[in-house]
């Protein structure tokens, strides 16, 4: 029997419908906002990546630290045999936690990017000759139903990508989680944590500019997909500290009045001299806070791990009996 699944839940036609409902609904707000999940074509997770290896961008060091040095420990306080990973990418930082775990019989990505699945289904399956892997091409912000699978579950969700939602959106989405969660069952959840000002802002506007690219690539995404006429080059890169909501804000302010036309929304959108696109938010977290975020989802932090720098955590949270 193969050892490997790919399910589909996500078919190109209602990826396409969903962007153009963003498109539509965002352009047409006042501020106007874009989704964070439009960066991601095959350009934008390649400077997503190369972003993870810039000087300022720690996040993704940091977490590497914790789960590196954690990793006995999870596979241990979890117990788990099947191991769930909501955005999984290239499952890089799991790899070190599934050598850690000798229970684990299931490993289940859950990306957007069916070659990403694919090339990490292929590394981890040749590393370990008894797991099965049952990848998942989905939308992990939306109820996700999971293959039949061994308990305990470890679902995962790394990064610090929770802090992409809005504060209603995430109690939503830990909701949905913990609603595949029978008690005993844990969540593994990465969170950036709040720091100076300076730091943050840099992590989020490098030198090099290549995080000024990777915002810049959600306008060449809707004038591939849907024969807009944006030109990168009229919009300036902003990140800007939000200190009363603790979050990061990526902007694109217009250089110049413009408008923009876009032929598959029948929509032309003008912009003022100066106008911003929010693009992403990125919130930053206290441990007080990530705790009432999870015990309002029916999930009780059992551990806070931060690397030695104190900058990122990821927190063990046990499903509790509802
Ligand atoms: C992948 C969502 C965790 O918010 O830090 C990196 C995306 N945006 N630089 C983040 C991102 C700008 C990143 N996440």
């Amino acid at each position: 029997m193969s050892r490997f699944q790919l399910t589909r839940t996500l078919d190109e036609h209602s990826a396409e419908e969903a962007l153009r409902a963003d498109v539509l609904q965002g352009l047409s707000a006042r501020p106007k906002v874009l989704p964070p999940k439009w960066f991601y074509d095959t350009r934008g997770s390649e400077l997503f990546e190369e972003i993870t290896r810039l000087p300022e961008y720690y996040p993704t060091r940091a977490e590497r630290e914790i789960l590196l040095a954690r990793a006995a420990e999870i596979a241990a306080v979890s117990g788990a045999r099947t191991l769930v990973e909501l955005g999984s990418g290239s499952s890089d930082k799991t790899r070190h936690l599934i050598a850690a775990m000798p229970e684990l019989e299931l490993y289940v990505p859950v990306d957007v990017s069916a070659s990403a699945l694919e090339g990490a289904a292929a590394v981890l399956l040749a590393e370990h000759p008894k797991l099965r892997v049952h990848a998942m091409i989905a939308d992990f912000t939306r109820p996700l139903p999971l293959p039949e699978s061994a308990g305990p579950r470890l679902v995962l969700f790394l990064g610090g990508t929770i802090g992409n939602l809005l504060p209603g959106e995430r109690a939503e989405f830990l909701r949905s989680v913990r609603s595949v969660l029978s008690p005993g069952d844990a969540l593994l959840l990465g969170t950036d944590l709040v720091k100076d000002e300076s730091v943050l802002v840099a992590a989020y506007d490098d030198a090099q500019g290549v995080t000024a690219e990777f915002n810049r690539n959600v306008l060449a995404v809707i004038d591939r997909e849907l024969g807009a006429d944006f030109h990168a080059g009229d919009f300036e890169h902003v990140a800007v500290w939000n200190r009363r909501e603790e979050w990061i804000e990526m902007r694109l302010r217009a250089r110049h009045e413009l408008t923009v036309k876009i032929r598959e929304l029948d929509l032309a959108v003008e912009f003022a001299a100066g106008e911003e696109i929010r693009t992403e938010v990125s919130a930053k977290f206290r441990q007080e806070g990530v705790r009432a975020e999870l015990a309002a989802a029916g999930l009780e932090l059992t551990r806070w791990w931060t690397d030695e720098q104190g900058r990122f955590a990821l927190s063990l949270a046990t499903a509790t009996a509802d």
